[in-house]
């Protein structure tokens, strides 16, 4: 703009000798042609000029994002520049100050943070602590053991009571013991009758007992907990039973729930004299799961299932009813439960249609589900390498006799024969 000024200036004061006449005509034709020049001009800045504006807001928008960035990170920097707080648990209160224990054991009397709800602070509650005064400030959420609470099995597994061949009488026992006191239990209160707590399934290996239970889980909506005996066998004193407390605790907790416990027998055997350490500690753990079994209330929405292929290793008291109150033994299929598994299993096979299963079934004597499934998976394997389309009764006939020899083979080259 200054310069657009300057030049109209220098064009009038540069003109003064010219003819009057002249100097009008030309005046005005340069202040016409200026005039608009200007204009012109100034459009084009004011534009820039709203340009510059939105420039301008835009970015003090990023500066204050930017310190918002820079205080969030120096809090995060001050959050992991704070010493490590101790976790240890109130043992009493007294007025003001409250009696901690903290994790190495030693007992401490301490100030509370102010801001914590008197309320919460209750004996037994976990805390976390100051390192230096040990002062107690916040309150921490019970914490399970991470095996304990990694047994909850979220993603449901896909199996039907359907895909169970030759058990309805099973499936029936169990639906009625686990499934009718979850969703009925004002039905039981009217009876006055309690429902039953757990039901044991015992039966030889391979018979269907973990499928059963899977298909428990899968059908209904309770929690399910799922673990192997052997994973409450703890190395160390204590450990065991302080896990099937948690066990019991986190079902209560998240009740409706049905905790599943697989080889039960590796922690309910006999408690006999024996002395070493190791069996003391496994004794311990079975004698929470009793007190546990016998503390709960049977309307409270928890049930145990267990599975054992070894029921006559089992510790009486589990037995007793009030505990595992229904027994359901899985036996090795009869000839009916025998056609079922096959059916069952070779359910999407592609089979020649002179494949007859009842026949196959009588020759299956003493065959589990396991050992069925087995020759059908045998069957498929051959068809597919001999490249035919359709699964033969002569493929069944050979699969069967070659565990038939496997089966035979156990019983004479078995561990006992190293000692006969
Ligand atoms: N009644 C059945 N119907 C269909 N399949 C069966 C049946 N019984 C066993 N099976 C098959 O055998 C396999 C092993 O069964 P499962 O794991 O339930 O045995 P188990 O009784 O728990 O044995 P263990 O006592 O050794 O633990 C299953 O994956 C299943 O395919
Ligand atoms: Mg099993």
């Amino acid at each position: 703009m200054w310069n657009a000024l300057g030049s109209l200036m220098t064009s009038r004061a540069g003109s003064p000798s010219k003819d009057k006449s002249t100097n009008d005509i030309s005046g005005d034709s340069i202040s016409k042609k200026t005039l608009s020049e200007l204009r012109e001009q100034y459009a084009l800045l004011s534009e820039d000029a709203k340009q510059l504006m939105t420039e301008k807001m835009f970015l003090e928008n990023e500066l204050s994002q930017l310190k918002k960035r820079v205080n969030r990170l120096d809090e995060e920097i001050r959050s992991l520049r704070t010493p490590p707080y101790i976790i240890g648990n109130i043992q009493d209160v007294i007025g003001e100050k409250v009696v901690v224990r903290s994790s190495n054991g030693t007992i401490f009397l301490v100030s509370k943070n102010p801001r914590i709800d008197n309320s919460k602070i209750l004996p037994g509650v976990r805390v976390s602590m100051n390192q230096d005064t040990l002062a107690v400030i916040d309150i921490l959420e019970d914490a399970f053991d991470p095996l304990v609470s990694g047994a909850e099995i979220i993603e449901k597994p896909n199996i039907n009571y359907s895909d169970l061949g030759g058990l309805d009488e099973q499936i029936r026992e169990v639906r009625d013991a686990i499934e009718l006191s979850l969703e009925k239990p004002e039905s039981f209160e009217k009876f006055g009758i309690q429902p039953p707590k757990g039901v044991l399934l015992t039966g030889p290996p391979g018979t269907g007992k973990t499928m059963l239970a899977k298909a428990v889980a899968s059908h209904t909506n309770a929690t399910f907990l799922g673990l192997v005996g052997s994973e409450l066998a703890q190395k160390y004193i204590g450990e065991g039973g302080r896990m099937v407390r948690e066990l019991f605790s986190l079902a209560r907790k998240k009740s409706p729930c049905i905790i599943f416990i697989d080889e039960i027998d590796a922690i309910g055997s006999k408690r006999l004299d024996s002395s070493t350490s190791g069996d003391r500690e496994v004794q311990r753990t079975l004698m929470q799961l009793l007190s546990e079994l016998d503390g709960f209330n049977s309307l409270d929405n928890v049930k145990v299932i267990a599975a054992t292929n070894r029921p006559e290793l089992l510790d009486k008291a589990l037995l007793r009813p009030g505990r595992f109150d229904r027994i359901v033994e899985i036996p090795l299929p009869n000839i009916e439960g025998r056609e079922a598994i096959f059916n069952v299993h070779a359910r999407k096979m592609p089979l020649d249609k002179n494949v007859d299963f009842s026949k196959l079934s009588i020759i299956t004597e003493g065959y589990s589900g396991a050992e069925i499934k087995a020759i059908t998976i045998d069957v498929g394997m051959k068809a597919i390498s001999e490249g035919v389309s359709k699964c033969k009764m002569s493929h069944f006939k050979d699969a069967i006799s070659s565990i038939d020899t496997k089966r035979k083979g156990v019983q004479n080259n078995g561990p006992d024969r190293l000692y006969g």
